[in-house]
C-alpha cells in the first residue's frame, strides 16, 4: 500500500531535517568501497526530495557534510567533494523543473573553489522556485554556526551598536545560518545511531525525532512517508499537560 495515501494533508511538518547516515555500511555490506555508498545515497536525496513536494513539506534540510567529516581519509574528502560538484550540476535542471529552490548553510567558503562555484550558480538558477526549498548543510556544524552567531553579537556589543539586555533568543535566530526559516518539526536519522552530530542544537530544540536503522542509499519514498505518520502520531505538547492540548 501507498503510504502517502494515510498522510493527514493537514498537518504535514513546514520543516524536515535528515542526518542522512549509513553510506559507508550499505557499501560494505554489498563488497564495494564507501565511496560507492555515497553515490548510490544520491538517489535516496532526489526521491526524498521529490516527496517533500508531493506531500507539502516545504523545506528540508539535509545534513551531507559536517564540519568533523573533515577528519575523514582525503581520498573519502576528495570524492565527496567531487560527487557533490557533479550531483549538483547534474540535477540542477531537474530541481529547477520540480520547483525546488536550492540554499547552503555551514562554512561554505571552506569548500573547494569548485564546489562554491557550482553551488552558487545553482542557488542562483533555483533562487525563483518556491515548491521545496532544499538547504544542504555542508563543512557544517551546531557549535560552529553558534559561535559564529555570538561574535556578530558581541562584535556588535562592543562597537555599541546593540546592548547586552537586547540579547534575546530571537536575536540569537538572526545570527544563526537558517535565520529565514522555520526549524524543523521532524528531524530524521538514519542508520540506526543515536545521536544528534552537532547538527541544528539550537533549531531542533522543539523538534520531534525518528530514528530507523535503514541505511540511507536504502532510505526511499515509503520510509519517507512512515516517518511523516510516525510524526503525525506524537503529540507535541511544548511543556504542557496532554489535556490542555486536547481542549485546543
Ligand atoms: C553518511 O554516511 C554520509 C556522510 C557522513 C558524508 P557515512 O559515510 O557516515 O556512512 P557510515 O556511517 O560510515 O556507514
Ligand atoms: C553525520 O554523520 C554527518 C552527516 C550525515 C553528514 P557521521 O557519520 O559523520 O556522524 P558520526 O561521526 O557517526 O556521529
Ligand atoms: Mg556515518
Amino acid at each position: 500500500m501507498d503510504l502517502k495515501l494515510s498522510i493527514d494533508k493537514n498537518n504535514v511538518p513546514q520543516h524536515v531535517a535528515i542526518i542522512m547516515d549509513g553510506n559507508g555500511r550499505w557499501a560494505k555490506q554489498q563488497g564495494e568501497d564507501r565511496i560507492f555508498g555515497h553515490h548510490e545515497g544520491v538517489n535516496s536525496v532526489r526521491e526524498i526530495v521529490e516527496a517533500c513536494g508531493e506531500i507539502g513539506v516545504k523545506h528540508l534540510t539535509l545534513y551531507a557534510f559536517s564540519t568533523e567529516n573533515w577528519n575523514r581519509p582525503k581520498e573519502e574528502v576528495d570524492a565527496l567533494m567531487e560527487l557533490l560538484v557533479a550531483t549538483i550540476s547534474l540535477e540542477t535542471p531537474n530541481l529547477n523543473k520540480k520547483g525546488v529552490k536550492l540554499q547552503v548553510i555551514g562554512d561554505i567558503e571552506s569548500l573547494p573553489k569548485s564546489c562554491q562555484d557550482e553551488l552558487q550558480e545553482s542557488i542562483n538558477i533555483t533562487s525563483g522556485n518556491s515548491t521545496v526549498t532544499l538547504i544542504l548543510a555542508l563543512s557544517y556544524s551546531s557549535k560552529w554556526e553558534i559561535t559564529h552567531a555570538v561574535k556578530e553579537i558581541a562584535k556588535q556589543i562592543e562597537e555599541g551598536k546593540i546592548k547586552s539586555s537586547d540579547v534575546t533568543s530571537r536575536l540569537i535566530e538572526k545570527h544563526l545560518n537558517t535565520s529565514q526559516w522555520p526549524d524543523p518539526e521532524l528531524m530524521i536519522r538514519t542508520s540506526g545511531e543515536h545521536r544528534i552530530s552537532n547538527f541544528l542544537l539550537w533549531q531542533l530544540a522543539y523538534a520531534e525525532f525518528y530514528f530507523t536503522d535503514t541505511l540511507w542509499p536504502d532510505f526511499r519514498k515509503q520510509d519517507f512517508f512512515k516517518a511523516i505518520l510516525a510524526y503525525q502520531n506524537r503529540e507535541r505538547r511544548f511543556g504542557k499537560t496532554s489535556d490542555q492540548i486536547s481542549q485546543n
